[in-house]
C-alpha cells in the first residue's frame, strides 16, 4: 500500500484526452469510504467536464496555475464547518474532507491519472461558475488528466516533474511515547 501511495505526486504535465465518466465516479466512490465523526460525511464534490463550464472554471485560475488549463476534468471539493461534528474548538469538517480527498486522489492515481490539488483560484468566481452557495467553502480544485507532454510547462514546472519528493524527516513529524522538541514547527534542526 505504501508503494501505491507513494505514486501520487502533484504533477502538471496533462493530456487533454477526456476521462470516462465511470472512471470519475470511481474516484467519488473512494472518497465516500472516508470516516467521519457521527458519520456526518461533510464532503461534497462537483466534477466539471462540460467544455463551456470547464472553460469558465479555468478563467478563475491564478496565473501560476496556467498548466491546469489543459485539464479535461476538474473536481471542486466543498465543505462547511456546520456540516461536521464540533467539540469545543475542534471542528472536524476540514479534517474529514481532507481524508476523503486523499482517498479520492489515491484512486485517481490507481486509474492512471494525474491529480493535482490547487488552492490558487478565485473562490468567489469559481463558486459562481459552479452554483456553489456563498456560505460553503470551496477548499481546493482537483486538477485531473492523463499524463501528457511537458511542452508548455515553465522551466521550473518541467523540473518539478522529475524532482524528488521533499518532506521533513519522520522525526520532525512523529515520535513514540511523547512530543519531542524536533516536532516544534519552529525547530531549526
Ligand atoms: C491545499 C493545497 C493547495 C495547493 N495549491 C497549489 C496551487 O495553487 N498550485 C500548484 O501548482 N500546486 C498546489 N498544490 C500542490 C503542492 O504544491 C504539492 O502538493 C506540494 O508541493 C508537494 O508536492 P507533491 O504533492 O508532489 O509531493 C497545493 C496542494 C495543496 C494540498
Amino acid at each position: 500500500m505504501l508503494h501505491a501511495i507513494e505514486q501520487r505526486r502533484a504533477f502538471r504535465a496533462l493530456d487533454t484526452k477526456p476521462i470516462e465518466k465511470e472512471t470519475l465516479l470511481h474516484l467519488i466512490e473512494a472518497a465516500a469510504t472516508a470516516p467521519s465523526g457521527m458519520n456526518n460525511q461533510p464532503w461534497r464534490f462537483v466534477t466539471t467536464t462540460e467544455p463551456e463550464r470547464l472553460n469558465a472554471l479555468k478563467e478563475t485560475l491564478s496565473p501560476g496555475n496556467y498548466w491546469a488549463k489543459r485539464a479535461p476534468a476538474i473536481i471542486a471539493v466543498v465543505t462547511n464547518n456546520e456540516w461536521s461534528m464540533k467539540l469545543g474548538d475542534r471542528v472536524y469538517a476540514p479534517f474529514e474532507v481532507g481524508m476523503a480527498t486523499m482517498a479520492l486522489q489515491i484512486q485517481a492515481v490507481s486509474e492512471g491519472l494525474i491529480i493535482h490539488p490547487i488552492a490558487g483560484f478565485n473562490e468567489g468566481a469559481a463558486k459562481e461558475v459552479l452554483g456553489i452557495s456563498e456560505e460553503d467553502s470551496l477548499m481546493v480544485l482537483l486538477i485531473l488528466g492523463y499524463p501528457g507532454s511537458e511542452e508548455g510547462l515553465s522551466d521550473k514546472h518541467r523540473q518539478g516533474e522529475h524532482s524528488a519528493r521533499e518532506r521533513f524527516p519522520l522525526d520532525r513529524i512523529h515520535a513514540f511515547d511523547g512530543w519531542t522538541g524536533e516536532m516544534n514547527p519552529k525547530a531549526t534542526t
